[in-house]
């Protein structure tokens, strides 16, 4: 259990670090999706308790973590260098890996609308030098324009309606420099003769009421009009049950 003077500090810290997002956070809500359809897994207390373990976080993914999470690090780059933004936390050790690849004087924010999603990112980075926790919704940064060098979307997208998809890719984009990356991991539609093409619908119907969108469009379909992107790389693994899609901002 968090001591109450490490309670205290870590809301320090995000004080800190936050300057001016410390007074947005104050009028942030959890987004009506992320209570209704993923309480279970981010927002209850006991979320994090359940779900921070990598075997788990693994399963869930059908034995392809590693793999995933090593196609979105290796898109960051190798080594990491400039401004990175992650939109999002996640279980398991993508982070940590994102910010141990990082060169002296790179730095790595990570933006995310639930507190307790934050604390427990802060726990596992324990100190890792360059890495600040920002309380945002994905929909409104309040980042300016091109602040970043490079931007990562993992697992996020499939998570949320349409209309606040379009918002988090638009605000992913605007807030890219030009010729940076904004990197997407995330869900797609399986070879429909994939051995469990006909497993994966219900189990993505009845868990992740969002999530086979991707099965029916490209995420192309989601992006700004007026912020042009070029696609770098595209790639999709496990029978194309998921994919990563580099864009550069033009
Ligand atoms: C990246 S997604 C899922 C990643 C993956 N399933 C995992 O955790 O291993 C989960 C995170 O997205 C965050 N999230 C969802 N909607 C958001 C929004 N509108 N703005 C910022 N963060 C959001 C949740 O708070 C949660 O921490």
């Amino acid at each position: 259990m968090r001591r109450p003077e490490a309670e205290a500090a870590l809301k320090h810290e995000f004080v800190e670090e936050l300057g001016q997002a410390s007074r947005l956070s104050s009028v942030l809500t959890v987004p009506r999706y992320l209570q209704d359809a993923y309480w279970w897994a981010y927002v209850h207390p006991n979320a994090v308790r359940v779900f921070e373990r990598q075997w788990l976080v693994n399963a869930i993914l059908w034995g392809n973590f590693a793999r995933l999470r090593d196609a979105a690090l290796d898109e960051m780059g190798s080594p990491v260098t400039g401004r990175s933004l992650q939109v999002a936390c996640v279980y398991g050790d993508l982070t940590l890996q994102l910010a141990d690849r990082m060169v002296a004087g790179a730095t790595l924010d990570i933006a995310d609308v639930l507190p307790v999603q934050l604390s427990n990112l802060s726990r596992k980075l324990a100190g890792r030098r360059g890495v600040s926790l920002l309380h945002r919704d994905s929909t409104a940064l309040g980042f300016s324009d091109g602040s970043y060098d490079q931007v990562l979307l993992f697992f996020l997208l499939h998570e949320q309606p349409e209309a606040v998809r379009r918002q988090t890719l638009a605000e992913a984009v605007r807030v890219t420099r030009r010729g940076g990356r904004i990197v997407v991991v995330d869900y797609h539609r399986p070879h429909w003769l994939h051995p469990l093409y006909y497993l994966f619908r219900p189990v993505l119907a009845r868990l992740e009421p969002y999530a086979l969108d991707l099965w029916r469009r490209d995420i192309g379909a989601w992006l700004p009009d007026d912020m042009p992107v070029a696609i770098r790389s595209a790639r999709t693994f496990f029978g194309g049950l998921y994919q990563q899609l580099t864009l550069i901002r033009e």
